[in-house]
This record gives C-alpha cells, structure tokens and sequence, in this order.
C-alpha cells in the first residue's frame, strides 16, 4: 500500500524525522483556516495524490495570504494528476530551501537487499536523475544486519558527495529514515526532496511510503491508513469484477490465460516495444474459463485505461479451448459495441486452434487482426501502438494472413 505525502510525514514525524506537517483540506475554506492557523506566509498548498511530479502538474502552490491560499485549493482541489484525482490538500509552512536532495531507501528485488539511492541534485524525478546525470546519484547496497548506523550514513553521503558539515547535518536524518523503513515494514521511503533550509534545518519537505502488504498483520494501525478513493480506478473495477488485473504505466493492453502465459507476454511486448518506447499497460490474466463475460470484463477495463493504444490477446487453448475464446473475443466486441476502438491483435493456439482462428477469420471484426506466433503478436501490438502515438519510424509490418500461409 502507497501512502500519502502526509501520512508518510505523520510517520516520520512520529519517528523523529523533521517535516513541516501542516493540516489535511477537503474544502476551499478549510485551506483557508489552515492557512489562518499556520499564520506564518507564505504556506504552500499541496494536491493529495499517491503519485509523483504534483509541482510539475501544478498540484503544488505557495501562497502569500489565506486568500489566495483558499484560491489555490480551489483550483487543486478535484484536479487530475496523471489519472489521480485530488480529493485533498495539505496546508504546511513554506520553507526557505538553500538546497534540494534526494534519498531514498529501497528494496531492490534482483538483488535481494535493501538498497539506498543518495544525491546531492534532489527536487527533479529520480528517473530523470538517473538517466541525464547517474553520476550525481550514490547507489548503496545496506548490510541486512546493520541497515543504518551513523557509520553507514556517513558513508552513504560521503559517497554521494556531501561535506563534512552537511553530512553531520544529514547523518542523523537518514538513521531515523532507516527506522521509519524497517519500524513500519515498508518497502520504499523515499524523501525528494530532502532540504536543507537557509537557516541550515535539514527538512523532510516530500515524503513516500510503500508499505509491505504481507507484514499488516504485525502492523494494526496500516489498515486505517488505507484510502479506497485513490486506488486506481481501473485496478478497483477489475477487481469488483473479479479479473486478477494490475496497471502499468505502457501503451499496450494485456489479456492472457494463466499467470506464467502472460508473465512471459509483458516481456515479448517490452522487447518488441523497445525500440519506439512502447510498453505493457497491464498484467490481466483471465484465468482458465475464458467465457464471452470474462473477456468483456477483461477488454473493457483495458479499453478504459486511455493510456492503452492496442490490445494483445494471447490465449494458450487448455480445459478452455480456443473456440469458446474466440466466440470470448466476439461476443466482448459486441457487448463493448462502440466502447472498442483500438486495434486488437490476437494470437491463438493449442486445443481446437482451427476452430478459433476460423470463428475469427469469419466475424471479420475490423479491429481484430490474428497473428499466429507470440513474438510476432507482441511486435505487431507494439507497432500499431507506436504508429498511433507517432513515435519514429513506426510502422506496423506484421500483416500475416494464417490462411495464406497454411496453417
Ligand atoms: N513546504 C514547502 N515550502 C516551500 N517549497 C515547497 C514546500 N513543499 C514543496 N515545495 C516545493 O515544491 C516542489 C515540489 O513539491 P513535492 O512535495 O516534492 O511534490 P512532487 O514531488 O509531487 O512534485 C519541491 O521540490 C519544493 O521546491
Ligand atoms: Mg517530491
């Protein structure tokens, strides 16, 4: 579970780890109290979304009066931030940065162990920090048994550049952020960024926190922290529909039947997406009983996600064969009638493949093209993706007729 910035900054208030809280709005005019109530100006009003890039957006304002400070939440208040809506915003003393870390602490899955990310060049996306300038960033694998000691933080900061006095300064942060991280069983706590003030207060100014869903159960305060309102729309209707379904960030719709099947289709549409920036949108695994229902189900949530520019449907023919798969596929076009507007490419094969590919050879559905291989599926889904969206030298060249080659 992601928390929000201001509970992340309740924790680590509760740990030690300098914020300026600030007071939680759902109305204009509680901005405005709350900015009566800080008194000091200016405050800075922040949109309440579990995603990044809010200044960006313009999700973050400072205001100089609780006027404008009600103007701003007025504004922010109900805005989409990459798909997130806003339903509150944080009211908090502003602070006079003089300078902008980053830091992070993180577990990194391939190499098994807590890992720290440590710059000295905070406030951009660490994404983009990592790409343009890898140099500015320290990567520190943590001992498991040590975690951060004051030692471990010296070295932490040492190695991402900081001076002696602003690691003195530093040190004793990042040791309570290690507490928050391993006290509250969290899988990231990220700090972006991490400031340090002109009166030379070292201040927690953006605060993240994933929690470890499997460690709830030895942490009964986690679940009041929950918000149904800020999960991801798509992720709750898939759910309510009983489709094992979780968003990602790229272009090209998922379907498959079985976990493993469809594992392995987000990595054959990431490779044949590659080259024009084209990605997976979803993991969607429709399980063994692929009836005209579930694939409905399954091709409206990810025809909803606007994101998505094609779809690709894989089907490995089991105890469902891919007859009923490919009455599945029709029967959801018309129950999705005008909803389904993006090509959709579908790769059958196993029990009564014939049969499948014949039902869908004959419901000659504009947007269905059948492609009989995996890999060249995935490169055909990826390309009619990357044409839509332009990218360079995108064109879509798998255009296979299964009856013309035999099979
Ligand atoms: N309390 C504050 N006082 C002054 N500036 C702030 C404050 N909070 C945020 N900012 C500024 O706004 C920027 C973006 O805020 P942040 O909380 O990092 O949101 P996000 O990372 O979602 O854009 C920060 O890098 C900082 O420059
Ligand atoms: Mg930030």
């Amino acid at each position: 579970m992601d928390l929000y910035e201001y509970q992340a900054k309740d924790i680590f208030d509760a740990y030690g780890v300098p914020v300026v809280t600030g007071v939680v709005c759902t109305t204009p005019e509680e901005a405005r109290k709350a900015a009566e109530s800080v008194g000091v100006f200016p405050v800075v009003v922040k949109a309440q979304v579990k995603i990044g890039g809010r200044g960006k957006a313009g999700g973050v304002k400072l205001a100089w009066s609780a006027d404008e400070a009600e103007g701003w939440a007025r504004q922010i208040l109900g805005m989409d931030i990459k798909g997130h809506t806003v339903y509150s915003v944080l009211v908090a003393a502003g602070v006079d940065i003089a300078e902008e870390y980053y830091f992070s602490i993180l577990l990194d899955r391939a190499e098994r162990c807590d890992i720290v990310l440590c710059s000295k060049e905070g406030g951009m996306d660490i994404e983009t920090l990592a790409k343009e300038r890898p140099e500015a960033l320290a990567r520190v694998s943590l001992d498991p048994a040590i975690g951060i000691n004051p030692e471990v933080a010296r070295a932490i900061l040492g190695e991402a550049g900081f001076d002696a006095e602003e690691t003195e300064a530093i040190a004793p942060v990042i040791v309570d952020l290690w507490k928050v991280y391993q006290g509250e069983d969290a899988t990231l706590v990220e700090v972006n960024p991490l400031v340090k003030a002109t009166d030379g207060k070292i201040i927690a100014l953006d605060g993240k926190i994933s929690l470890d869903d499997n460690a709830s159960f030895r942490h009964e305060a986690h679940a009041a922290l929950a918000d149904r309102r800020s999960d991801d729309a798509l992720e709750v209707a898939a759910q309510e529909a009983g489709l094992n379904y979780v968003r990602l960030e790229g272009e090209v719709g998922i379907i498959g039947n079985g976990a493993g099947l469809v594992m392995s289709t987000l990595d054959v549409v990431a490779m044949a997406g590659e080259p024009y920036d084209v990605r997976p949108a979803n993991f969607l695994d429709i399980g063994g009983g692929a009836s005209a229902e579930v694939m409905a189900k399954g091709l409206g949530v990810i025809l909803h996600d606007q994101q998505v520019q094609s779809v690709f449907v894989n089907v490995f023919g089991g105890i469902t064969a891919c007859d009923e798969v490919a009455r599945g596929i029709i029967g959801a076009l018309e129950i999705l009638g005008d909803e389904a507007t993006k090509p959709i490419v579908v790769r059958l094969d196993g029990n009564s493949v014939e049969e499948g590919r014949e039902i869908l050879g004959q419901a000659g559905h504009p947007l269905v093209t059948m492609v009989d291989t995996m890999d060249a599926a995935a490169a055909a889904a990826a390309e009619f993706a990357a044409v839509t969206l332009g990218r360079e030298d995108a064109k879509v060249t798998v255009t296979i007729d299964i009856e013309a080659e035999g099979k």
